[in-house]
């Protein structure tokens, strides 16, 4: 058996200093860092693998585990960062919506294709592929995908789309609770982060609350060395405190 971690959507802010963090951390392990494009995971550290793959392809993502699985490979950390909330999916052009008439089914479908659907399905493939003990699964969600919690409305597509993901991380614990006994599930809010996908919208974040990639990695990774499966699953943010669902 041999222990690895994996971030999938390795390309981004956040999954590049994901990346770095767990190599640093885990000097011994394999980092597997999957991202759409192989020119954007560099192996950043001699423990890094770089895998180019399409991360929604279910067929080739099952197959690929698989393939681990049989090699003996059992993941201990596991993030998959990956999410959109403005800019081009397969030509539909997304910005969040301000008011009702905004909303369209291609807009939808392209917020629920690559916020819930993409993690949701390798939550299921990475059932079995988990270790037995103090094993972890943490999709990047957001504090707007609260239903509690929504007080200024807007945003419909990227807030749906993460409260979708916190509903597939909530069922899906009851499953691993029974499948993958020593996993424990995690939807985690980061804060704002400096990244291209919160550039348009920092103007109004206050002084001292654009966080870095490597600030984020670093909470999380120190939020992931506390969790249990008898707590997942967890909906928390980047103070460790946890969020109403
Ligand atoms: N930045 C913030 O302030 C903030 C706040 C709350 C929550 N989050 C969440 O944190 C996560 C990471 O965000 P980030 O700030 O690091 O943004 P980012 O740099 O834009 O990274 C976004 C990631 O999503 C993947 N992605 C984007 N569009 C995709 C598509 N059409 N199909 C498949 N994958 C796609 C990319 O994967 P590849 O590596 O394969 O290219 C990339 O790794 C997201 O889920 C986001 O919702 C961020």
């Amino acid at each position: 058996m041999t222990i690895a971690h994996m971030v999938i959507g390795a390309g981004g802010a956040i999954g590049q200093a994901l990346t770095a963090a767990l190599a640093s951390r885990f000097p011994e392990d394999t980092i597997y860092a999957v991202a759409r494009y192989a020119s954007v995971t560099p192996e950043t550290a001699q423990n890094v693998r770089a895998i180019a793959m399409d991360t929604g392809d279910d067929k080739a993502v099952g197959a690929w585990l698989q393939e681990l699985k049989s090699q003996g490979v059992q993941f201990q950390r596991v993030v998959c960062t990956v999410g959109v909330l403005h800019g081009d999916v397969d030509g539909v052009n997304l910005q969040p919506e301000k008011k009702l008439e905004d909303l369209s089914a291609d807009k939808l479908m392209a917020y629920f294709a690559v916020n819930t659907i993409i993690p949701t399905l390798w939550v299921k493939n990475l059932v079995g592929c988990m270790a037995d003990e103090h094993s972890s699964i943490t999709c990047l969600s957001a504090r707007v995908g609260s239903i509690s919690d929504n007080q200024l409305g807007g945003w419909y597509g990227y807030r749906a789309s993460k409260a979708a993901l916190n509903m597939m991380l909530k069922t899906a614990a009851v499953e691993y609770a029974r499948r993958n006994k020593g996993t424990a599930l995690v939807s985690y809010h980061p804060g704002t982060v400096d990244s291209g996908l919160s550039q348009p919208f920092q103007a109004n974040v206050p002084k001292g609350k654009l966080f870095t990639p490597q600030f984020t990695a670093e909470q999380l990774m120190a939020f992931l060395d506390n969790v249990t499966p008898a707590h997942s699953p967890y909906f928390t943010d980047w103070q460790h405190k946890p969020i109403d669902w």
